[in-house]
């Protein structure tokens, strides 16, 4: 595996394996790498002959008080999870590579919408970060597939319409949900849980599969989502959100029971702090009950 911090010598490769006909995927990241990230390298290498990673803690991402100098840096690891996992290049980027002309004069990337509900209502700026820097990502490595996660729901959501709306030409693939046996997503902000908090992170899984059996039993969504709301501040979390959506659809509130036409795209998204660690996970009707899903 290529490591590779330059952006002349990340076109020059790139550039290499098209014009050897290769298809060419990426996969970016902030690292500290997990099983989730690398099940995102596996899936990129099924959809391409090379895989690119790319490590950057973006800092346009984070609100002032959220956690980008304590978000956890581990490159050694990443290094070595990334080659085992068939990564050919790893392009690690520092500040001024990405931007420039500095984060004030840095050109921004909005995406209307999608941008100022449900995680951006609780973390203003954070989706114009996310869509800056992607964009920019997107543009330095030219490849032809992006993959991310669908734990990130509404930022996968909001990439596609980036994508399309820019027209990068750039297919999007999006890559399942990686859990620890009990259920939690695995994600690096897990390990700010002390054990007992570890232990009660598990119910935010099970509040999502409670909201789903609670839509399919008939009902309306606005109590579904109440109830979850309070079973998530009785379990010691304050919830940011809990709430049934269609996936195409983040930004629209159900009403009523979930009608036949809305299960098959059906999701329930949570966003909940425990102590001084905010996690979010979301988990699709289609993935849950696949046969109620259709
Ligand atoms: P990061 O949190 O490092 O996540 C990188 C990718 O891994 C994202 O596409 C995310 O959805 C995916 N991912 C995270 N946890 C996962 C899990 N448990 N199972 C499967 N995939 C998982 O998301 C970001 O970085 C940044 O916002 C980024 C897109 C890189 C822009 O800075």
């Amino acid at each position: 595996m290529r490591i590779v911090s330059d952006l002349a010598e990340l076109r020059g490769q790139v550039r290499g394996w098209r014009e050897a006909g290769e298809r060419v995927a990426v996969v970016p990241t902030m690292g500290n790498l997990h099983a989730g990230h690398f099940g995102l390298v596996e899936l990129a290498r099924r959809h391409a002959r090379r895989v690119v990673a790319t490590v950057f803690v973006n800092p346009t991402q984070f609100g002032p008080h959220e956690d980008f100098g304590s978000y956890p840096r581990t490159p050694a690891k990443d290094e070595q999870g990334l080659r085992a996992a068939g990564c050919d290049l790893l392009f690690r980027p520092g500040v001024e590579v990405v931007y420039p002309r500095g984060i004030d004069q840095a050109v921004r990337v909005e995406v209307p919408g999608l941008s100022d509900v449900l995680c951006g209502a609780h973390r203003p700026g954070h989706f114009a970060g996310v869509a800056t820097v992607v964009a920019r990502l997107l543009n330095m490595v030219q490849p032809d597939v992006a993959v991310f996660g669908r734990k990130d729901l509404q930022q996968l959501q909001l990439i596609r319409h980036l994508v399309e709306d820019l027209a990068f030409p750039i297919e999007i693939v999006p890559g399942p949900t990686r859990r620890e046996p009990d259920g939690l997503a695995m994600s690096s902000r897990n390990q700010y849980l002390d054990p007992v908090e570890r232990m009660r992170a598990a119910a935010i899984y099970r509040c999502l599969g409670e909201m789903l059996d609670a839509a399919l039993a008939g009902t309306a969504a606005q109590a579904v989502e109440a109830a979850a709301m309070g079973g998530l501040r009785e379990s010691g979390f304050e919830p940011d959100y809990a709430v049934l959506r269609r996936e195409d659809r983040l930004a629209e509130s159900l009403w009523g029971p979930v009608s036949t036409a809305d299960r098959p795209r059906l999701v329930a998204l949570v966003a909940a702090r425990l102590g001084r660690t905010r996690l979010i996970d979301n988990l699709a009707l289609r993935d849950w009950a696949p046969d109620a899903a259709v």
